[in-house]
């Protein structure tokens, strides 16, 4: 029988919701109802996620928002006193440092592995993916043919010597595009790789993957790799600069040629916690992101692509039809994430 909390008026049509969306945890009866996240997300369409589980459940959320490094930093600090309950960050990169920090514990749950993707998640469940990043080419739109662009791997000609803008080596983003490399084509050949595009950078690397988007509108470089996201907030944003840099750029998804893999794949995702004091409330926590409503919510604020089918993307399919890279898992970046900071100094990527 489905027990709620409280089931009237505005409640009642979500409790409906929960019905329809079938998430097994929507039959328990729930205990002391409080969960605490430790999230390395920042956005305020955030603050609608955790509501939205709260209304669901009646589980009360505390939230503790930091830098993911940091995060990490305080849950070994804490150790088995800490009061969190889930994780949460953003690269794969660093959902492997957390899981070699031993800082997750397995949540096995048929929910999750029906509705998330193998490799979306990890094997024994220490963590799942909820949202998907891409890191895409953006070109100046009257500067660059289209026609031109084609896979990371051909970055490297000579006919982009002096045009290319990227963040520093040092950045975990970077790292995981690398680290599929890795996996791609073993580290001797995506070290040359690595060494072939910095010398085709149009300057050192400075500045997060925003100043590359602006970078490339001011004409300081013609392309530049950065994650999807950060273009759609500039298409979505109230301020008039944003939106004409929006008008000047391209996006183009590279490897969509036949027998290519795709574009590059990352996440974001979340784990509960090895010493959660309240391990039903994480795994109900973990299960509510992989629902319909939980995905909407998730992708709202970060405009990341959902990890279940079903749900719009923040780019109509339509425009920007695209093949995802599903050949290297987001445990395979993680694996490889090491190995590719240190080829990253020997090719001179700084
Ligand atoms: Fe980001």
């Amino acid at each position: 029988m489905f027990r709620f909390p409280v089931c009237h008026g505005s409640v009642l049509v979500i409790c409906a919701f929960t019905l329809m969306t079938m998430l097994p945890w929507s039959w328990a009866p729930l205990s002391a109802q409080e969960l605490t996240v430790y999230s390395a997300r920042h956005y305020d369409a955030d603050r609608q996620l955790y509501e939205l589980f709260t209304e669901t459940t009646g589980i009360q959320v505390r939230v503790v928002e930091d830098g993911g490094d940091q995060l990490m930093s305080r849950l070994r600090a804490e150790g088995r006193n800490s009061s969190a309950d889930v994780f949460i960050t953003v690269d794969a990169g660093r959902l492997a440092v957390a899981e070699r920090r031993e800082l997750f514990a397995p949540v096995e749950s048929e929910y999750l592995i029906k509705r998330i993707p193998s490799h979306l998640r990890h094997p024994e469940g220490l963590w799942y993916a909820f949202g998907q990043r891409y890191r895409i080419i953006v070109y100046a739109k009257d500067r660059v043919d289209p026609a031109e662009l084609s896979t990371y791997e051909d970055l490297v000609d000579p006919k982009w010597r002096g045009r290319i803008l990227v963040r520093s080596s040092s950045n975990v983003y970077n790292q995981s595009l690398m680290a599929s490399m890795i996996a791609t084509h073993g580290s001797e050949a995506a070290e040359a790789w690595a060494r072939g595009l910095a010398a085709n950078f149009a300057r050192q690397p400075q500045g997060g993957d925003r100043p590359q988007i602006r970078g490339v509108a001011a004409g300081e470089g013609d392309i530049a790799i950065v994650n999807h996201y950060y273009t759609l907030m500039m298409r979505d944003s109230d301020d008039p600069n944003d939106a004409a840099i929006w008008d000047q750029i391209g996006l183009f998804f590279p490897n969509q040629g036949e027998g290519e893999r795709g574009a590059h794949t990352n996440v974001s995702g979340a784990g509960m916690l090895r010493y959660a004091p309240n391990p039903e409330h994480a795994q109900a926590f973990l299960e509510f992101l992989a629902s319909d409503a939980g995905q909407e919510a998730w992708i709202r604020g970060s405009r990341e692509f959902p990890v279940v089918e079903g749900i719009t993307p923040p780019l109509s399919p339509d425009e920007y039809p695209f093949r995802a890279d599903t050949s290297v898992s987001a445990q395979d970046l993680g694996r490889w994430g090491v190995p590719a900071m240190m080829l990253f100094d020997r090719a001179g990527w700084r």
